[in-house]
């Protein structure tokens, strides 16, 4: 009898189980069709395809993101773009046949295509992104936030995904860098020696996420949760959100990434040439200033491997007014 009883249960179990999959799967769908319309989604599907890669065996993408301001020629774009051309020089790790240009406005979008295959523009209704938008301007938050639905979407259409701003130089590959078994990983500004722990202040320029039910849960939970801390952008909800029992119930697996490899302005005098992987131009505020100090790093790098490593230091970032962007 107990055994007849047991087994009802489980069968119970396992239908309910399938039933919560696919409505899982459905809120999914009505997502992706509020957001991204059919002709866009078939676009998009086509672009992933021909970017994807596989890490940890996963499919797995390279995300940026633009506006017409940073997308000008001689501006941040070009000098991103231009780190990963040195980087294949010395590798022969061609990172660029992975990345995705997000375009958030037309003007960026015309200039993408002139210089890269891979474009995507991501539509937002009622909003004008083409200007550089002052830090935590309302448009500047509120393409933030659109910023993270998209990536929600991709982690639903079973993508991995490595986010880097614009505002950043890669010179190694960071993919044998990332840590092995966390499900989301961020950047920060300042890192603590523990990977683990939620003191380390993050910084969402440049965050990793691996596609499972975690991941997708988490952003779905961070994206809702603008509405709970209003006016705050992505990074500071994050915080908000990080200690939430919502986090521990998903079970999604936070790593931040240490500042010697995944460097910023913030921690200029931790940079080291023989090991760096990334260098953000954050801790610097307006985008003349981020253009001049990347390209000195630029030329750094370029002597330090082109003269077979004899130039041992980095110019320190200078001019830059201090700030949180
Ligand atoms: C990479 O190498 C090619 C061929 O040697 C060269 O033409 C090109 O300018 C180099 N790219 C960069 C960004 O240095
Ligand atoms: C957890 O997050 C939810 C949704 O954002 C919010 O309503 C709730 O107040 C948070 N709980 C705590 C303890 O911060
Ligand atoms: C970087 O590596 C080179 C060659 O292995 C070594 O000579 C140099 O001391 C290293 N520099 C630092 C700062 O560790
Ligand atoms: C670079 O340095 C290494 C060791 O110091 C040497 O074996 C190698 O030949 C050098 N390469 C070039 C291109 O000078």
């Amino acid at each position: 009898m107990a055994t007849r009883a047991a087994l009802a249960f489980c069968v119970c179990f396992v239908l309910l189980l399938a039933l919560y999959h696919r409505q899982s799967l459905i809120s999914l769908h009505e997502q992706l069709d509020v957001w991204e319309d059919k002709e866009q989604v078939g676009t998009l599907k086509t672009l992933l395809q021909k970017a994807e890669m596989h890490h940890d065996g996963k499919r797995t993408v390279i995300f940026t993101s633009v506006n017409a301001a940073w997308a000008e020629p001689g501006s941040l774009l070009e000098i991103f773009l231009e780190s990963f051309k040195l980087l294949k020089n010395r590798t022969q790790e061609d990172l660029l046949k992975h990345l995705i240009i997000l375009a958030f406005d037309n003007k960026a979008y015309e200039r993408c295509v002139d210089v890269h295959p891979l474009c995507y523009q991501v539509m937002t209704e009622g909003v004008d992104f083409t200007s550089a938008k002052p830090y935590m301007s309302h448009d500047y938050v509120q393409m933030m936030w659109r910023r993270i639905e998209f990536l929600n979407n991709i982690l639903g259409m079973g993508y991995s995904f490595v986010f880097s701003d614009a505002d950043i130089i890669w010179l190694r590959n960071p993919f044998p860098h990332l840590l092995p078994t966390k499900d989301f990983q961020i950047t920060t500004d300042r890192f603590n020696g523990n990977p683990n722990s939620h003191d380390n202040a993050p910084n969402g320029g440049y965050t990793f996420a691996r596609s499972n039910k975690r991941t997708i849960e988490f952003y779905k939970f961070w994206y809702k949760s603008r509405l709970t801390y209003r006016s705050k952008h992505d990074q500071d909800v994050f915080i908000e959100i990080r200690h939430n029992r919502t986090m521990e119930d998903i079970g999604v697996n936070v790593g931040y990434l240490d500042t010697k490899l995944f460097s910023s302005f913030c921690s200029f005098w931790v940079y080291d040439m023989n090991v760096t992987v990334t260098i953000h131009a954050n801790c610097c505020n307006g985008l003349n200033n981020k253009i001049r100090n990347l390209k000195i790093l630029l030329s750094d790098w370029k002597e330090f491997y082109v003269t077979n490593q004899s130039v041992k230091s980095w110019k320190q970032p200078y001019g830059c007014t201090l700030g949180p962007s």
